[in-house]
């Protein structure tokens, strides 16, 4: 055997998983971002030239990229009919957790109205992960919410949280006694950046103040999350699933490059999980990025490799964040999404194994990892890029009945873990 991985060094018990999101896999939700993406399609692909043309795989993304529905997340991939069988393909992959989301739109269609029938869909999928000896992480927040709750103003009132701590109390009433671990927010800096800063996403607003008042809410948000959370069940491990880059200076002892990574570390990395470092039992972060940064504010990463997106990779750029956030909280630290774009699979495997190396080279050195979680299981539906960027473990082809294909480097990773299991 000839591999990197010495499987040994991750203590049994860890979490070895795969991360989803409600509306990017389940199909049939009818919330903000659904009415937002079919007022905008047409726009979209009109637009992909302007925003993908430069990418190599351009020509090959091309008609999807300038079809309209492409950006309509529509049927999903019918994760919602389909639960059982992508949890045999978790078992299949020797993975033991699973991340996923429950759409607040569905559980709660009308305000104050729950829909009984979606309740019980909820505890029949956790009940389903339990039966094949997986561990459930439910995911609270993944970005979308009720047309409801966003014609109200969403996130942006404080008055409104009243309304997320009832949704909050929902589930700890239903799931509590079903679950360890749960997250309350997925990455508010992106969904603020992408919403209010950058302004490409819904409500495609370029307006920081309103932003920070957003992102000043969602830490409110969580923090009575989890005191409702903690009140119904004291054991249970809570967290956020924050979004993390390797911030480096391009040039190391530069003053303007130092001064940049210092401020983006501070800003992007550690703004939100500092205020709410008393109300987590544990710090969970998604990690796709190592960004160099020169002069100020101005990021110049390597031209290669690079992702299907584009994206720069650096997968072990995760040792130096995985250290950096041990040494700020001292908690038990879990990877709650990490991955690629890579249709051909080209990539994927040496991503997975030199993220394998780096989180052995943190365990060895102390750091309380406890788990991993490859974003995402299935090929998804990726927000305003919709269908054609490829992150599953698992191919699925939406024009041939959603049939569900393990790539693999899936197979390899599954290799790995049946060798752990048998340590
Ligand atoms: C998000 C996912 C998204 C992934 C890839 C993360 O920021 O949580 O929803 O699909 O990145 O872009």
């Amino acid at each position: 055997m000839n591999e990197k991985t010495n499987m040994g060094v991750f203590p049994k018990g860890f979490f070895w998983g795969a991360s989803t999101s409600a509306y990017q896999v389940e199909g049939g939700i009818a919330n903000d971002w659904a009415v937002w993406e079919l007022a905008h399609a047409k726009e979209l692909a009109l637009t992909a030239h302007q925003h993908y043309a430069h990418l190599p795989l351009w020509p090959e993304i091309k008609k999807q990229a300038e079809d309209p529905e492409n950006y309509v997340a529509g049927k999903g991939v019918e994760h919602f009919k389909r639960y059982k069988e992508d949890f045999d393909l978790l078992n299949k992959l020797n993975l033991n957790s699973f991340r996923f989301g429950i759409e607040w739109a569905r559980l709660e269609p009308e305000e104050g109205h729950w829909d009984e029938a979606a309740v019980a869909h909820y505890h029949t999928y956790i009940a389903e992960l339990r039966k094949r000896g997986i561990e459930p992480f439910l995911n609270i927040w993944h970005w979308t919410v009720p047309t409801w709750f966003s014609d109200k103003g969403g996130f942006s009132k404080k008055q409104n949280l009243v309304h997320f701590d009832r949704f909050v109390k929902k589930i700890a009433d239903e799931y509590a006694e079903e679950l360890t671990y749960i997250i309350t927010l997925n990455e508010p800096n992106v969904y603020v950046a992408n919403g209010y800063l950058v302004g490409e996403w819904l409500p495609q607003q370029k307006n920081p103040l309103l932003g920070m008042r957003i992102y000043l809410n969602l830490v409110r948000a969580h923090k009575r999350a989890y005191r409702i959370l903690k009140a119904k069940k004291d054991g249970l491990q809570i967290g956020v699933a924050a979004q993390l880059a390797n911030i480096q200076a391009k040039r190391p002892h530069n003053f303007f490059d130092e001064l940049s990574t210092k401020v983006m570390r501070y800003g992007w990395n550690w703004w939100f999980l500092r205020r709410i470092r008393k109300q987590q039992d544990f710090v969970g972060f998604n990690y796709y990025f190592t960004d160099y940064y020169t002069g100020l504010v101005k990021r110049k990463n390597p031209q290669v490799p690079i992702s299907d997106m584009g994206w720069y990779m650096e997968p072990e750029g995760i040792y130096p964040l995985l250290i950096r956030t041990w040494a700020h909280y001292k908690k038990p630290i879990f990877i709650t999404e990490n991955g690629l774009a890579d249709g051909h699979d080209e990539y994927r495997r040496w991503w997975l194994e030199e993220s394998i190396v780096a989180m052995e080279r943190v365990i060895s050195e102390g750091v309380d990892l406890r788990g991993y979680f490859y974003w995402s299981l299935l090929d998804n539906f990726e927000w305003n890029k919709g269908w054609w960027p490829k992150f599953g473990l698992v191919e699925v082809d939406r024009e041939h009945d959603m049939k569900r294909t393990i790539r693999p480097s899936a197979k390899w990773l599954a290799a790995r873990l049946a060798d752990w299991q048998k340590l």
